[in-house]
C-alpha cells in the first residue's frame, strides 16, 4: 500500500502551507500560484505523508477554444458539442519529490486529476511537457494518453520542443450503455 494519501488541497485547509512549501522545494510555486495564492479556476491535489506534501498536480478548468485566424474572421471559436460549450482541464504543474519517485504517486495524482476532470463535466484533460521530461512522457504513455508533438510558443522567446498529452474523460451515452451491458 502507498504510504502517501492523495488529497485535494484548498487554501482554507491547514495542509495548504505544506503544499506551498512543497511547491517551493520543486521550484514550481511561480507557475502553480499567483502572488503566492491559489490561481482562479485551479484545483490542487497533493500526495500527503503525515503533515508533509511530497508530490502534487495542479489543473485549471478552461473552455476549449479553436484559435482565431483569417479563416474565422480573426475570431476565436469556443468548441461546442450538442450545443453545449466544451471545457477541459489543463495541467499547470506536476511533480513528485526525488526521494519519493517511482512509487506510483505520479500516476495516482494524474488519476485523481482525471477523476475530478470527469466530475467537473469536462471533455478532456490536457498538458504540455517539454522534450527533456522523459519520465513524464513514460508515465503519460503508460496511462494511455494520446500524444501530439508540438512546438510551444514561449511568449517573446524561442519555441520549445515538446508534446501535448490528452485524455478524454467524457462519457458518451454510447459508452455509458456499453458499461451497463
Ligand atoms: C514525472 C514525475 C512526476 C513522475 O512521478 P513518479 O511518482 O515517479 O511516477 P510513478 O511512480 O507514478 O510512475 C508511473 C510510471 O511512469 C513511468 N515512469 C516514471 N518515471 C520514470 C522514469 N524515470 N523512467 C522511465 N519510466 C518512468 C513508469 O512506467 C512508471 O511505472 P513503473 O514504476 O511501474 O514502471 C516525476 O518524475 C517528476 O517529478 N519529475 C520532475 C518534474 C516533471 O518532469 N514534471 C512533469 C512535467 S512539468
Amino acid at each position: 500500500m502507498m504510504p502517501a494519501e492523495i488529497r485535494e488541497i484548498t487554501p482554507e485547509q491547514a495542509t495548504w502551507t505544506a503544499l506551498v512549501e512543497h511547491l517551493q522545494r520543486v521550484t514550481m510555486a511561480r507557475h502553480a500560484l499567483v502572488d503566492g495564492a491559489a490561481k482562479p479556476d485551479t484545483y490542487y491535489f497533493g500526495a500527503c505523508i503525515d503533515k508533509q506534501v511530497i508530490g502534487h498536480i495542479s489543473i485549471r478548468q478552461q473552455p476549449i477554444i479553436v484559435p482565431a485566424s483569417p479563416l474565422t474572421d480573426n475570431e476565436a471559436l469556443p468548441l461546442q458539442r450538442d450545443h453545449q460549450s466544451l471545457a477541459e482541464t489543463f495541467v499547470q504543474t506536476f511533480a513528485v519529490e526525488v526521494d519519493h519517485q517511482r512509487q506510483g504517486y505520479g500516476r495516482a495524482l494524474q488519476q485523481a486529476a482525471l477523476d475530478l476532470t470527469a466530475r467537473l463535466g469536462c471533455y478532456q484533460m490536457r498538458s504540455w511537457s517539454s522534450a527533456d521530461k522523459q519520465a513524464n512522457y513514460a508515465l503519460k504513455l503508460s496511462m494511455g494518453f494520446a500524444v501530439f508533438p508540438a512546438l510551444y510558443p514561449m511568449p517573446g522567446g524561442q519555441p520549445i520542443s515538446g508534446a501535448y498529452f490528452v485524455k478524454i474523460v467524457y462519457e458518451t451515452s454510447e459508452s455509458k450503455n456499453a458499461t451497463l451491458l
